[in-house]
């Protein structure tokens, strides 16, 4: 058996176009790539498939094939992948897939490409009952809901029983030259088929089904669509960042932690307001956010931050964090000084730094230790803040080299 699979990815997406997405759903990007490619990459993964032919809508061909040949020279397929101009009707698109096979092509799975979360299994499964003999072989799952024939006027005409319905899905598999009598007379007759099956059934030839995929859904309708919102997206990351800061003692600026301000603590010398604790606080934040430091972000040679507040640098570094999605979930900061006593303030500094990060005070530990008389805090001639900031981040940063082709005119 010389097995080729058929990847039908010329549809015009009427009905999501309908409700104003203006890309055919099968060039939507899905894991950086357009759709068609994922059910390529999985029908590629069956070690019996000879080969691939994909179907596109001809006004967008060129698009769809540059898009195709680029992510064959990222991650070829190992398989050669020919291409085909579909036609008006799906029925149409897979005459126009049959005709790009190859002659020693003996059996075919014809796939939507709107289906792409196929899996190799499902595939695998089909492939077995083709080679054990099997003609015609579809995919089905028993429906839940009780289903009613109507007429034209919405009154049902019939309730065929439950139990015989099934839902049927791609791929399906069909023996080469019975699928083409199928077409041929499909042609030759008017017939007018949603899969490829019915045109064998109408044939008279049995066709077998096996197991569908409760997963292998078509994207149909506009809510089908978050099916393809990232799945990284779903499930942000875990990030931390680090921040380091030091401050001398000498007349400059009165002393604040937090914005708190401590009365009869020593001056800072300082270019900004000289809040050691926040200038920590915001270069852990950055260092979640991967944006280097607060000097890259608000230098000291730039007169506009002389004398600047804290609190508003650290308005815009939250700024940054939510344009970035990147969610605050904790601080934990450390004083480090022999002078003032921290813990007075403690209570306050905390509820604070909570209020500027919108996080509840539990969210944010506040830790002060002297380095017993050792170094130059230990000395009383400055101040050190470190702090640890976790934060939650979405994964899915835009891809690099994303080879989506660019939307196709419908
Ligand atoms: N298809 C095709 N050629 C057509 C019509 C459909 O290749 N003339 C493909 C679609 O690209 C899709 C599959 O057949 O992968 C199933 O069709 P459907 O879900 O109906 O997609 P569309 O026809 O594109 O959508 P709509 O019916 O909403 O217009
Ligand atoms: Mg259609």
């Amino acid at each position: 058996m010389s097995l080729w699979a058929i990847v039908l990815a010329a549809g015009s997406g009427s009905r999501l176009a309908s409700a104003g997405i203006g890309v055919r759903k099968q060039f939507l990007e899905y894991e950086g790539a357009p759709l068609f490619w994922r059910s390529l990459a999985t029908l590629s993964r069956l070690p019996e498939l000879a080969g691939l032919v994909a179907v596109f809508p001809p006004e967008a061909s060129g698009a769809a094939e540059d898009a195709l040949k680029g992510l064959l020279a990222r991650s070829p397929l190992g398989l050669p992948c020919r291409t085909a101009l579909g036609g008006a009707r799906r029925q149409d698109s897979v005459a126009a897939g049959l005709a790009a096979l190859p002659r020693e092509a003996s059996a075919v799975l014809v796939h939507d490409a709107a289906r792409p979360f196929l899996t190799p299994d499902l595939a695998a499964r089909l492939a077995d009952a083709l080679a054990g003999g099997a003609r015609a072989v579809i995919p089905g799952l028993a429906v839940a809901d009780t289903i009613k024939a109507v007429d034209a006027d919405g009154i049902v005409v019939a309730t065929p029983e439950r139990a015989s319905l099934r839902a049927v899905q791609t791929p399906q598999g069909f023996d080469l030259a019975l699928l083409r009598a199928a077409h041929a007379r499909a042609a030759s007759e008017g017939w007018e088929a949603t899969d490829d099956a019915m045109l064998v059934e109408r044939l008279g030839e049995p066709v077998l089904v096996i197991g569908g995929e409760p997963g292998n859904v078509k994207i149909t309708n506009p809510e089908d669509l978050r099916l393809l919102a990232r799945e990284e997206s779903a499930v942000p990351v875990s990030v931390t960042g680090f921040g380091y800061d030091v401050h001398k003692f000498g007349p400059g600026r009165p002393f604040v932690l937090g914005t708190v301000p401590i009365p009869g603590a020593p001056e800072i010398v300082a270019h900004s307001d000289g809040d050691v604790l926040l200038h920590a606080l915001m270069d852990a934040i950055l260092g979640c956010l991967g944006e280097g430091d607060i000097g890259r972000l608000f230098p000291d040679t730039d007169a506009a931050f002389e004398n600047a507040s804290s609190a508003i640098l650290l308005d815009e570094v939250l700024e940054l964090a939510r344009a970035k999605g990147c969610r605050l979930m904790h601080a934990d900061l450390t004083i480090i000084a022999q002078i003032p006593k921290v813990s007075p303030h403690r209570a306050r500094i905390r509820e604070a730094v909570a209020r500027l990060l919108d996080l509840p005070p539990e969210r944010v530990n506040l830790k002060a230790t002297t380095e017993e008389g050792l170094g130059f805090t230990g000395e009383k001639k400055g101040i050190k803040c470190v702090a640890v900031v976790t934060a939650l981040t979405p994964a899915a940063f835009p891809a690099p080299g994303t080879l989506a082709p660019s939307a196709p005119s419908r």
